[in-house]
């Protein structure tokens, strides 16, 4: 699996004023079942059976929604072109 993680600088998608970071984190792994993506950033869901806390994005989603910034996710499933990318906005200041 690749993952690539690319910074630039941005400004927010709802509101252009906004200036501040974008981290983008996009893989080519198994993608994410349209079923799970929308429960990918409650508390304690995981597909990982007991390898997994269900917690990552959950923090994660957790620590930009108190920076003033928000999370896009984009996934596919389809042989071939199957991958996710998690898009995030920062702001300068929040
Ligand atoms: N990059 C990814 N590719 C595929 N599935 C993902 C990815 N990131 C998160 N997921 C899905 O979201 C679920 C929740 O992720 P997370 O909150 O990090 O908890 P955990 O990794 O402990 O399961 C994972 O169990 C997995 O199903
Ligand atoms: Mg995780």
């Amino acid at each position: 699996m690749h993952i690539k993680v690319r910074v630039r600088k941005s400004s927010h998608w709802q509101n252009p004023k906004v200036q501040g970071i974008r981290v983008t984190v996009s893989d080519n792994g198994a993608g994410i079942a349209a079923a799970n993506l929308c429960r990918i950033f409650e508390p304690f869901f995981t597909t990982k059976g007991e390898n997994g806390t269900g917690l990552g994005l959950w923090v994660a989603s957790g620590i930009v929604d108190r920076s003033g910034g928000s999370i896009l996710t984009r996934s596919n499933v389809d042989p071939g072109k199957h991958g996710t990318c998690f898009s995030i906005f920062l702001p300068a200041e929040s």
